[in-house]
């Protein structure tokens, strides 16, 4: 199979949307990652999904609409505070999780009776699920366990041969996924942290939780329980520049040793390899992905120093940085 990269236009749009018909993949852009896309009433078009990502299939899917679609054909309940989550920050980074109406295909949700629906923001990604007029099942469009893609070239790189079609839409501005929120219950659950912090959830709803399992507990969100995000060399984790530099002294038989941190602590680094990943959090959200990527491509080892700002979308950027490093 031969992998096309196409711009979104009039004809790329019309090719997606034959593959998508005919029960194949398409991966689009969306403003988080690049996604992997199946119609989502074709259980053997999901079910490729799993098998071209090397996905466990424990782990259930998104489902992508665009902005006019009718969610509740979807799903059987929503409740108020999520219209007003839904009307504060959709389309956008946000992912619902509600009770299912089942007319998506099982695989979807892998067997569970909820379905978490996403409505882009991305121009493009509008554009190909308004074309389509389906719900697109999606996955980040990388293989399994490596780290996200956030540009048409990731996707290349992890999918080349496995899929018939890209849609190009640059790249992703956000970099992070979508915050995973769980709407089954009396207030809203974060399964997932993302671009829509905790912060700006409870500004519009006054409370909201946060889903941390303990050791043996049930996970409500399959995904978070495996192994993400990891680039293809070794990569550790230090709290300061201080620490980093001692485990460098320490690190032997690597010739080609990257630090990945934000800006100030590469300040601190001169002479030093570095992946930097901006000074806003928005920078490094935006960074988080391509820098590792980048790093697996030019080191033979990489040292991540956690950046020094927590809270607001830093708990998606420390959680994706900490699960690329193996910790957390
Ligand atoms: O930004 C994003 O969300 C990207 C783009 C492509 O939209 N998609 C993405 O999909 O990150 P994926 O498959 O890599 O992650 C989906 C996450 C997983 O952690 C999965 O367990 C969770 O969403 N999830 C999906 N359906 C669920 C459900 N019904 N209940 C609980 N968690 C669910
Ligand atoms: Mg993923």
């Amino acid at each position: 199979m031969i992998t096309e990269i196409l711009k979104i236009d009039e004809n790329s749009l019309k090719r997606a949307k034959n593959l998508i018909t005919e029960g194949k993949t398409v991966v689009f852009p969306t403003e988080t990652v690049y996604g992997l896309g199946a119609n989502a009433f074709d259980t053997a078009a999901v079910e490729s999904i799993f098998k071209i990502k090397g996905r466990p299939n424990d782990n259930p899917l998104i489902v992508h609409v665009h902005k006019d679609y009718d969610i509740l054909s979807l799903v059987s309940f929503v409740p108020g505070y999520a219209k007003k989550l839904a009307e504060a920050f959709l389309p956008g980074p946000l992912t619902m999780v509600y009770k299912s109406r089942n007319k998506v295909s099982p695989a979807v949700s892998c067997g569970l009776d909820t379905l978490a629906v996403r409505i882009p923001s991305h121009k493009g990604a509008q554009e190909f699920l308004k074309y389509v007029n389906l719900p697109v099942a999606a996955p980040s469009a990388n293989v399994s366990k490596h780290v996200s893609p956030t540009s048409a070239e990731h996707v290349y790189y992890d999918l080349k041969d496995k899929v018939e079609l890209i849609l190009d839409g640059g790249a992703c501005s956000g970099g992070i996924e979508s915050t995973v929120l769980d709407c089954t219950g009396e207030y809203p659950v974060i399964l997932r942290s993302g671009l829509v912090s905790k912060e700006m959830i409870e500004r519009e709803v006054g409370f909201c939780g946060v889903h941390c399992p303990k050791a043996g507990e049930r996970v409500l969100s399959p995904g978070m329980k495996y192994k993400h995000y990891s680039p293809d060399c070794p990569i550790t984790l230090c709290d300061t520049v201080d620490e980093a530099l001692r485990y460098y002294d320490n690190l032997q038989g690597y010739k080609s040793v990257y630090f990945l941190c934000e800006d100030c602590a590469a300040q601190k680094l001169t002479g030093k390899n570095i992946l930097n990943l901006g000074k806003t959090d928005s920078e490094m959200a935006a960074s988080l992905y391509s820098a590792l990527r980048e790093g697996e491509k030019k080191a033979d080892y990489i040292i991540a120093i956690t950046p020094h700002c927590e809270g607001g979308i830093m708990t998606g950027v420390l959680n994706r940085l900490k699960k690329a490093c193996g910790k957390g």
